[in-house]
């Protein structure tokens, strides 16, 4: 049977999935649960100062991002700051409580306005000895100014930050990123070069809810974070560059409603994988249908354990530029699965799908190689071939 155990930045998990710092760890109890559940790390809502600034809304702080005929959920957009518990609490009681649940604890602290602050946090936190390892959290999308993707988005605040954290602790360290930049890789490497031990990809994306048509009034009134499924290719775009330019362990969140998906970000070199919003919306039996999936694949595939196939994806990342120098390929309709459904020629803007003598025909002269018509095909008739 597959082994799931992995090794996060020198700390053993019992497996690679891990409750990411948000609601669901808003105290020791629900992390406590959440360990019990069978999660491989849990991290608390990101543990920070009780401060004006660290208030958020009261009044309805969610929404669901819905499309289509159904109004499917495909994302959530919050405006939830940091732990509604004091430090005090988190450090007397709620850390311990959440141990009893045998996950490991990775803690969530904030990256304070200045850095001696984020030392003295750290060092607090570590004090305790309850928790295993921490999360310097550089960037929540909601604050104005100051805290959260500010210090994130700049690699020079970022470092110091880094520096300032690692100073005052010996557990390992992963800063969380934002994804609120053009590039996250100049910050990764500037949290390396400062001593970071490992990465966490990422935090939501800053975003609007949209309005009320009938009311004329926006669904929320200020910004928020984007979370859920809809993100999860924007947040791979990001884990994935990294990937590919920094060597120190990474950690996988955005997105993530199965176990396919843990699988996704551990072949593009995840060592452990973070959980949200799919446990605000279908609660903790998620981990066990995870990990059941997780385990299953693994026996199916001849994996013994999660290095077999970690960042086994990476290596075939390339350029546009280099893929546009392939030899063209072109649509081709196997007849045996062909429906004559038509939807390939709808969505064709070349022409190139044509009907014949009852036959849905692709026509290589006019066909450009997009493989749109191959995406949509619902009897996956079409493939590009030479
Ligand atoms: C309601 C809510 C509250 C969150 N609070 C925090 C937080 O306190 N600290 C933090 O680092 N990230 C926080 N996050 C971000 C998540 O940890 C995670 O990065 C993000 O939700 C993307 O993962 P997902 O798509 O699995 O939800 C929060 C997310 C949500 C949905």
């Amino acid at each position: 049977m597959a082994d799931l155990k992995v090794n996060f930045a020198g700390v053993d998990f019992r497996n690679p999935l891990v409750l990411a710092s948000a609601t669901p760890g808003w105290d020791g109890l629900h992390l406590k649960e959440a360990g019990e559940a069978g999660m491989g790390a849990v991290i608390p809502k990101t543990i920070g100062p009780l401060q004006d600034w660290a208030a958020h809304p009261r009044n309805g702080r969610m929404f669901l991002y819905r499309v289509g005929n159904s109004k499917r959920p495909i994302g959530m957009i919050n405006m939830e700051l940091f732990t509604t518990k004091s430090r005090d609490e988190w450090i007397a009681k709620d850390l311990s409580v959440a141990r009893q649940g045998g996950a490991k604890i990775f803690a969530s602290i904030l990256a304070m306005p200045e850095p001696e602050q984020t030392a003295e946090l750290a060092s607090q936190i570590e004090a305790t000895g309850l928790v295993d390892l921490l999360e310097l959290n550089a960037s929540c999308p909601m604050p104005a100014s100051t805290v959260g993707m500010h210090i994130g988005k700049n690699p020079v605040l970022t470092s110091l930050q880094v520096k300032a954290a690692k100073s005052a602790i010996k557990l390992p360290l992963s800063v969380k990123l934002t994804p609120n930049v053009a590039d996250m890789v100049e910050v990764a490497q500037a949290a390396v070069e400062a001593g970071v031990d490992a990465i966490t990809i990422s935090n939501s994306i800053r975003s609007f809810a949209g309005v009320d048509i009938e009311s004329g009034r926006p669904n929320l009134r200020s910004y928020g974070g984007y979370t859920g499924p809809a993100i999860k290719p924007i947040i791979m775009r990001h884990f994935s560059e990294v990937a590919r330019a920094v060597k120190v362990p990474l950690s996988a969140v955005g997105g993530v409603t199965s176990w396919q998906e843990v699988v996704e970000y551990i072949m593009l070199g995840a060592s452990c994988v973070q959980v949200a919003t799919t446990i605000m919306w279908n609660g903790l039996g998620k981990v066990a249908e995870i990990l059941q999936g997780l385990s299953e694949f693994m026996d199916r595939k001849g994996y013994r354990s999660i290095d077999d196939f970690r960042g086994i994806a990476l290596p075939y990342i390339t350029t546009v530029e280099e893929l546009a120098k392939e030899a063209p390929r072109f649509a081709s309709i196997d007849q045996t699965l062909c429906r004559n459904c038509d939807i390939c020629a709808r969505v064709c803007f070349y022409g190139a799908i044509k009907q014949q003598d009852g036959q849905v025909l692709a026509d290589r002269s006019c066909c450009d190689g997009c493989g749109l018509c191959a995406q949509w095909c619902p009897a996956g008739a079409i493939t590009l071939k030479e």
